[in-house]
């Protein structure tokens, strides 16, 4: 490159020169063919220019589509890149599945100002220190990847930088104080990472983030901060409306000086260690809508917010304020919809007033010292609220006709004959599931494709956007989510991207204490996105902002379940439509998951339903007539099952019976009906189905629906015909495996758990991983099956979850059943074991010995096979060349190793297991330009069908 610029040079001097010796007409001809010829090198050089660092990164990030071809990225419309006289001004390759790092010579792009990596959850590494050099750098989007270690002090030199996001990464150390050098920065979100050390403030030698000026955002959520808030951060100069400081280990009182900035809409200071009083000058903050103070531990009075009159969500609960009446603000701040102060030394009476406010939907004042007398009289007949005051001294109730929800249990009231009443009831789950059924019962769409909110059939992108605060608190309520719908699809087409609709549903309280909101995105003119449609799709989302605010909405950030890992757009989604024509979203709502358990001492767990949220119908005759995870009434389950009849009984374990069963239209699907004294918690059932239906790989069991209803705990699974691994290796299933197969299933199990660990946002811990739990379908793919005992991450926020020991004998990670510290080790270690067993068809623990033990004894590397032929399984084809099968054994020997640092992740095991199943095949296969992609279409057909050259 620099050799070119050289000869460049040269050649202009060259011409210049020339043009002064000569004279003429002769000359100026001469002089204008020069031009043109150092034109076309300057083009040339261009497009050179931008192609080798270019070049770099492909490589690297092992990516290209289809619509890069040629050497220059900006001739011929490369997708996702645009050029401003032929340099590289803007990268959008959002989901792209990339891999790799961020080389060091991204600095190359200096005329770079829009960078947007976001989703690629394979990018990983260090950010290079490079990156200081592109200074025209406005826009940066780094969501939702993998890259880890500190952020570059060199990000400092961004000056024209107005977007950093860098959500939900793995950075550790300290924020960079240089990032009080962005003047122009407007959005900085450094959330969901491990940043430790306090908030930067400058002196007189180094920045610090109070001379961001311009900053709109400061998200700075769930990370590991600490120290005081410093109250030079805060000052009238400041134009921030959104400060969300929750999830860190923050200390010190709240800074005064925060009332000075008096943009401010949205503040989270929730679950920190803050201490000292509330300071007053917060009633300066004229524009608040959301407070969200709870999980500290303040004192000195409750807060007095009589003055912060555009209040929706307040939220100071577990607290330890001064012993106070209830304040007279809840009455009269008229756009409250939310109030929540469990937990905070409250006493007296409720007053009557606050419940006459028709926006309010929930107010939860557990745990307190309030008495006398509930007067709901006030409460207007078309408002549902829900209302919990459990653990509090209440003796009477005037509920009048009010038909809001109720909880009451642990008060005076419920004592004696009251016990029994509906609000007495101790309740554990209020989750509640919005579904939008849809208008299109009679469009029939194909297995696996969904229908729109337009009744046309096709692959949506899907993703779950999580909302960092919201402004209400009843999720069932339709009118919040058809503005949000507009906004979607208005930002999508004013991007000009083929988006047919937009289709919302799922929306429940996350374990981060967000809103987690389910949603499909519909193309228009095709029945799926391509791989750069879907990225553009997934760049839009990744603002984590719509251009428009629609009321209601803070920002969020976003999971997206469809990736682009699986290849194509075939992957399912969950199945919720809306019903819209035009813009006018006709809802019906069903409300599941409000259960209560009756008292938690019975050993005999009863399940009664608790009264809905609304007071719409749940019915099953409303829900939607469409495929994918949807909601079955217990009614069409006895049906699809002849009343779950023997015949239909294909399995049982300690958790309850598993039932075959056709749906209406065909299609087989495997119903898990849970035993009553297995069921699991409300909340557990619903985070299961959550999650379940958030995972998308064709490796795992996917799940087509469930029932909660009668007392009834049940998962409808897809069918998996060909039983599971155990059947096959033992022979009852009559499926005879050779080397190849078992190579593949095990491949497929492999890529299944990989997924689990390494692309599902959260990564999920399966916790019981065995050969029972592989199934075949009918061309024997394995599949993953029984989340039942699955762990989220999101549930900790370290790389492991301390949980009682669960699994199964024979595959336990002996460091986890010490220790109790569960990570993906341990999947990893009862995967080892699962390898052993594929090979020599024994249980892990048969007649006394420990499969692993038994390997290890008969191994003896020097001889051919490891002199393994003794406890390998006769089936797999001894007597033929078992190609690979010593790498195996090195393999799975790694993966049972003492230590979970000595083994492998999920993903290398991947790779080797790819590079096995190559050997074999090519072994196996006559043709001597087999391939691997040969070997996945072809293994699987018996022998005579082989396609042979
Ligand atoms: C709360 O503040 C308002 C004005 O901002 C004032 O009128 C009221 O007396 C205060 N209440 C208490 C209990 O201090």
């Amino acid at each position: 490159m620099f050799s070119i610029r050289i000869s460049f040079l040269h050649k202009f001097l060259c011409t210049t020169m020339a043009s002064q010796v000569m004279g003429g007409t002769r000359a100026a001809h001469v002089f204008s063919m020069l031009v043109l010829i150092s034109f076309f090198v300057i083009a040339a050089e261009g497009a050179i220019e931008e192609y080798a660092p270019m070049k770099i990164l492909m490589d690297e990030w092992d990516i290209r589509p289809p619509s890069w071809v040629g050497s220059d990225p900006c001739v011929g419309g490369w997708a996702g890149i645009e050029c401003t006289d032929s340099r590289i001004t803007s990268i959008a390759l959002a989901d792209m599945a990339l891999t790799g790092q961020l080389p060091s010579d991204i600095g190359l792009l200096s005329e770079l100002e829009s960078l947007n990596l976001s989703f690629n959850k394979g990018l990983k590494g260090l950010i290079p220190a490079s990156i200081g050099k592109l200074t025209k750098l406005v826009y940066l989007n780094l969501v939702g990847c993998s890259f880890f270690g500190r952020i570059p002090d060199t990000i400092g030199s961004l000056q024209q930088l107005s977007y950093l996001s860098l959500k939900n990464n793995s950075f550790d150390g300290l924020i960079p104080p240089s990032i009080g050098n962005l003047s122009n920065l407007s959005f900085l979100d450094i959330s969901d990472n491990k940043l430790v050390g306090s908030l930067p403030v400058s002196n007189r030698t180094t920045p610090g983030l109070d001379k961001l000026y311009k900053a709109r955002h400061f998200h700075f959520q769930n990370n590991q901060l600490s120290g005081t808030i410093p109250s030079q951060l805060f000052s009238s100069q400041m134009v921030l409306i959104h400060v969300i400081f929750d999830r860190n280990n923050l200390t010190g009182s709240i800074p005064s000086t925060l009332g000075l900035v008096q943009t401010l809409q949205a503040l989270r200071l929730d679950r920190n260690s803050l201490s000292g009083s509330v300071p007053s000058s917060l009633n300066n903050l004229s524009k608040i809508a959301e407070l969200h103070l709870s999980n500290n531990q303040l004192t000195g009075p409750v807060p007095n917010l009589t003055s912060l009159n555009g209040l929706s969500y307040v939220d100071l609960s577990n607290n330890t304020f001064d012993v106070s009446d209830i304040p007279t603000w809840f009455s009269t701040l008229q756009n409250l919809t939310t109030l929540m102060m469990e937990n905070t030394r409250l006493q007296g009476e409720v007053p009557q007033a606050l419940f006459s406010n028709d926006n309010l939907e929930t107010v939860v004042l557990r745990n307190n010292k309030i008495n006398g007398l509930l007067d709901l009289e006030t409460i207007s007949s078309s408002n549902h609220l829900l209302i919990d005051m459990e653990k509090n001294f209440i003796t009477d109730l005037s509920a009048g006709g009010s038909n809001s929800t109720l909880k009451l249990a642990d008060n005076p009231i419920c004592e004696g004959t009251n016990m029994t009443n509906n609000y007495c009831i101790v309740s554990l789950s209020n989750s509640s599931n919005l579904i939008l059924p849809s208008n299109c019962a009679s469009v029939a769409c194909s297995p696996d494709q969904v229908s729109s909110p337009n009744c046309t059939c096709a692959y949506p992108y899907t993703g779950t956007l999580v909302f960092i605060f919201v402004s209400f608190s009843n999720l069932g309520n339709s009118r919040y989510y058809t503005t949000l719908q507009d906004s979607l699809v208005t930002t999508f087409q004013s991007y000009n991207l083929p988006v047919e609709s937009v289709s919302l549903g799922y929306p429940t309280w996350g374990s981060s204490y967000q809103l987690e909101l389910f949603i499909q995105v519909f193309p228009s003119g095709q029945d799926r996105f391509n791989q750069t449609g879907a990225s553009a799709i997934a760049s839009v989302i990744s603002n984590q902002t719509l251009p428009q605010r629609p009321p209601f909405f803070g920002p969020y950030s976003a999971v997206l379940t469809y990736g682009n890992s699986g290849g194509g757009g075939s992957k399912k989604g969950l199945t919720i439509g809306a019903a819209v024509g035009g813009s006018v979203l006709l809802l019906l709502l069903a409300l599941v998951g409000v259960y209560a358990l009756q008292q938690k001492r019975r050993a005999d767990k009863q399940w009664s339903r608790s009264i809905p949220l609304s007071g719409i119908s749940n019915s099953s005759a409303s829900a939607p007539r469409l495929k994918g995870a949807r909601l079955f009434s217990f009614e069409e389950l006895q049906k699809y099952t002849n009343g779950f009849s023997e015949a239909n009984d294909v399995g049982a374990g300690g958790y309850g019976k598993v039932y075959r069963g056709i749906l209406p239209t065909g299609q087989m699907v495997a119903i898990k009906r849970a035993k009553r004294d297995s069921m699991q918690g409300g909340p557990e059932f619903t985070a299961e189905v959550e999650l379940l239906s958030r995972v998308h790989h064709k490796n795992l069991v996917s799940l087509v629906g469930f029932c909660l209803e009668q007392g009834e705990q049940i998962l409808v699974y897809e069918y998996v015909p060909n039983g599971d691994l155990l059947d096959s290796l033992s022979g009852k299933s009559g499926i005879r495996l050779d080397w190849l197969k078992r190579l593949k299933i095990i491949l497929g199990a492999a890529r299944g758990l990989a997924y689990l660990h390494e692309l599902a946002n959260p990564p999920i811990i399966h916790r019981d991983i065995k050969s029972n739990n592989i199934l075949l379908d009918k061309d024997l793919t394995a599949k993953v099956a029984d989340f039942g005992l699955s762990k989220s991450m999101a549930d900790s926020g370290t790389d492991h979850v301390t949980t009682q020991v669960k699994g199964t004998m024979g595959y336990l990670d002996p460091e986890y059943y010490m220790t109790q510290q569960l990570t993906e080790k341990s999947d990893v270690y009862s995967f080892g074991v699962v390898m052993l067993e594929l090979i020599t068809a024994r249980r892990p623990i048969e007649q006394g010995k420990y499969i692993v033990r038994v390997v290890q004894m008969a191994m003896d590397k020097t001889k051919d096979l490891y002199n393994l032929q003794e406890v390998l399984d006769p089936y797999i084809g001894l007597g033929t060349e078992l190609k690979g099968l010593e790498i195996f054994v090195d393999l799975a020997m790694s993966c049972v190793e003492e230590s979970q640092d000595k083994r492998p992740r999920m993903g290398e095991v991947v790779k080797v297991i790819e590079k096995i199943t190559q050997l074999a095949a090519l072994n196996n296969s006559t043709s001597s330009s087999a391939s691997y992609e040969d070997v996945s279409r072809d293994d699987l057909l018996p022998s005579a069908q082989r396609s042979r050259p």
